[in-house]
């Protein structure tokens, strides 16, 4: 090229030294035995077990256990796991004071980043990374608390006081609990919101090496404790291009607005339009070239709990089915094979639970807190090296500091 004087990075891929990768498309960062994708097929196993199997027969606890240990846990294993889950729910009360350094209007992921990391500044007392036991009970700990700080980051957002844990409940109606609950009067938790976003959990827990698992096991390589490592997986989640993407897709329909097919239309075309950033979120995947199969799950739990709750008539729920079907009948989404993903429908789903939007990518994180601390454990245990990708220089060669003479 023209201008400066600079290296030939072709020259370096050519010699064989290190392969350039951009968005890491086709490069293997580790090995893994606990989820598989195939894209082109549109499978997700994880341990082996296909995820529409897991989400009709299982449960989040049930699906924590199996990602984090391997196998499906015995009756004996699944009640002590989950009443350890149910021992470190509550969080150090002096962790309440964080929240009350941001501002209440502060989006919940700024503060979830905060205040995950701060965990490591409580627990310290098990954190020898190189001891299962240890590493063990930093996993119990992340996937009990977990849903306490998320509903902490709402009620402080609304100006509510903190609901304490209720351990007689299961993981997810304990989660709406501590949301919804308040102290001055009882709160039953509605089996079907609780089921629902049971499921919503299970179908987010692990998803191979997304941006936010690498993100926590190239921090994790360095021998950084689990919670900072977590809480850099909650950053790298927090973006529209990944974990943000359920809340871009309720403001996307809420943009919409107007059910008619015209306008519809209107914002298909707009997602066609090179010459236009906007696109339709919640679809298209860098890995699936056929149907998100968490999205089937979701597609139908939506129906269903939408049905149930007596919401069927929800004009989102009209816009989205119908923005999915224009879309798969046009041949630009159908050549470049961008189908549905996870985040299409799950957004409806919280919403109708009551979930404000600015919420959504914290249920996220809740969710795949254990898919993450799964990798974390995986990989410290096989005594991975550190990661460090490298790059392809193209700034100048070496020059002479201007000294004036
Ligand atoms: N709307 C319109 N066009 C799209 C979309 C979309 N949602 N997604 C991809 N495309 C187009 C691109 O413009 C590109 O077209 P071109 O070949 O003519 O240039 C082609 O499809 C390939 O897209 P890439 O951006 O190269 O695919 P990549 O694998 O890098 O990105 C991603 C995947 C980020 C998910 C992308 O599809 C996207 O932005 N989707 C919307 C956001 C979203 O839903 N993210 C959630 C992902 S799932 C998760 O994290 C849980």
């Amino acid at each position: 090229t023209s201008g400066p004087e600079v290296i030939d990075v072709r020259e370096l891929v050519k010699s064989g030294y290190f392969t350039y990768d951009p968005g890491f498309v086709s490069t293997a960062s580790c090995e893994s035995g606990i989820t598989f994708i195939d894209g082109a097929n549109g499978t997700l196993l994880h341990r082996g077990y296909p995820i529409g199997q897991l989400a009709h027969h299982s449960s989040f606890t049930e699906m924590a256990y199996l990602l984090l240990n391997g196998e499906l846990p015995s009756d004996e294993q699944y009640e002590d796991f989950s009443s350890r889950i149910r021992n470190h729910t509550m969080v150090h009360e002096q962790i309440a004071n964080f929240f009350k350094g941001f501002r209440r209007d502060a989006h919940p992921m700024a503060v979830m980043c905060g205040v995950a990391g701060a965990l490591s500044a409580f627990y310290h007392d098990n954190l020898d990374i190189t001891q299962q036991h240890d590493r063990q009970v930093s996993a119990i700990r992340l996937i009990a608390k977990m849903p306490t700080l998320a509903a902490m980051c709402y009620k402080y957002n609304i100006g509510q006081p903190f609901m304490y844990p209720r351990n007689d409940l299961d993981y997810a109606e304990n989660f709406l609990y501590m949301m919804f609950g308040n102290p001055c009067e009882e709160f039953r938790v509605n089996p079907v919101m609780a089921k629902a976003m049971d499921r919503i959990l299970m179908l987010h827990a692990d998803h191979e090496q997304n941006a936010s698992t690498s993100t926590v096991r190239l921090a994790g390589s360095t021998g950084a404790n689990p919670f900072a490592c977590i809480s850099a997986g909650i950053a790298a989640l927090w973006g529209p291009a990944h974990g943000g993407a359920n809340e871009a897709v309720l403001n996307m329909l809420a943009e919409i607005g107007d059910e008619s097919e015209e306008n519809i239309q209107r914002y298909v075309d707009r997602a066609k339009d090179k010459n236009d950033s906007f696109r339709l979120m919640g679809f298209g995947h860098r890995v699936y070239r056929n149907f998100d199969p968490r999205a089937r799950v979701m597609k139908e739990t939506c129906d269903e709990v939408l049905s149930e709750l007596g919401m069927g008539d929800d004009p989102r729920l009209k816009i989205a089915k119908r923005l999915e079907e224009i879309a798969l009948e046009d041949d630009y989404f159908v050549e470049r094979k961008l189908y549905p993903n996870v985040d299409f429908y799950s957004g409806i789903i919280l919403k109708a639970l009551g979930i404000p939007t600015n919420m959504f990518t914290v249920i996220f994180a809740v969710a795949r807190t254990i898919g993450w601390i799964s990798h974390w454990n995986e990989m410290i245990s096989s005594g991975a090296r550190i990661g460090r990708p490298r790059q392809l220089y193209t700034g100048y060669t070496q020059r002479d500091y201007p000294t004036g003479e």
